[in-house]
């Protein structure tokens, strides 16, 4: 059997709040924690040998929480997106972040651009953080740029394949995920790369993201390892 390690893990990372609730936090509490956990699995996915990581960390649909948990989000983004300097240099990682970040307070935006500035020439890990996404979003900013490169004639409507359609995405240039994680036991996508998952694995654990360390993630890697993956065909032998 294959014993190989997936390329790309792409990770929702969910349940903050109830991990902090059962403990008699704040949803803030579980948020910090998770945010931190996203330092060390950074670290555990270099060692592991993969070499794209992408995560969930806000949707576009998470500007309808409190105004207070929206406020601490963005106070904790602020303070993780500098963070994440030392985090790239320790792990020679190049950071960008999807979504559309047009949406966050100019700061925020300007660490963005740091940090992606900072991070280009790394090469070793890729780490995607999709911030204010929405994959539907994501579809439609791509096909509005499709519509006016069209409309002026730089594009045309027969050229249009899979594969020049994967450009105007915010993942361009990344190949697909192998492997979905989904932390704290939703069986669902919430808007998350409903394009790019067209033939990922899908893991889903009941352990909620503060919680998810090393060895969860080797679980799921392991489960990975026992997949027959396909991709419409079938296997030479089966
Ligand atoms: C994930 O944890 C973090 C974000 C969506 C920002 P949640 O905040 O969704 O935690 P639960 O799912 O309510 O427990
Ligand atoms: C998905 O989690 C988005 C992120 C992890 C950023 P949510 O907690 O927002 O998703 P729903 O509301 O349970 O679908
Ligand atoms: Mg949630």
């Amino acid at each position: 059997m294959d014993r190989k390690v997936p390329a790309h893990v792409a990770i929702i990372l969910d349940g903050n709040g109830r991990w902090a609730k059962a403990k008699g936090m704040p949803r803030s509490y579980g948020h910090m924690k998770g945010c931190a956990n996203l330092e060390s699995i950074c670290d555990d996915v270099k060692e592991l040998g993969i070499r794209y990581l992408t995560v969930y960390a806000f949707s576009t649909e998470n500007w309808k929480r409190s105004r207070e948990e929206v406020e601490g989000l963005m106070k904790l983004f602020r303070s993780y997106l500098k963070r994440c300097i030392k985090i790239s240099d320790r792990n020679k990682m190049r950071v960008k972040v999807i979504g559309d970040i047009s949406g966050f307070d100019p700061d925020i935006q300007e660490s963005i651009h740091i940090l992606e500035e900072h991070s280009k020439e790394y090469t070793e890990l890729y780490f995607q953080i999709a911030l204010n996404y929405g994959s539907r979003d994501e579809i439609l900013r791509g096909v509005r740029r499709i519509a006016c490169e069209a409309a002026e004639g730089a594009l045309s409507p027969e050229a249009i394949d899979e594969t020049v359609f994967e450009r105007y995405l915010d993942t361009a240039g990344v190949p697909d995920p192998d492997l979905l994680i989904r932390t704290s036991g939703e069986l669902r996508l919430s808007n998350f790369l409903l394009w790019q998952l067209a033939y990922s694995e899908f893991y889903f654990t009941e352990v909620p993201w503060p919680a998810f360390d090393r060895q969860e993630l080797e679980k799921a890697l392991e489960v990975y390892q026992m997949r027959d993956r396909r991709y419409g065909g079938i296997k030479e032998g089966s």
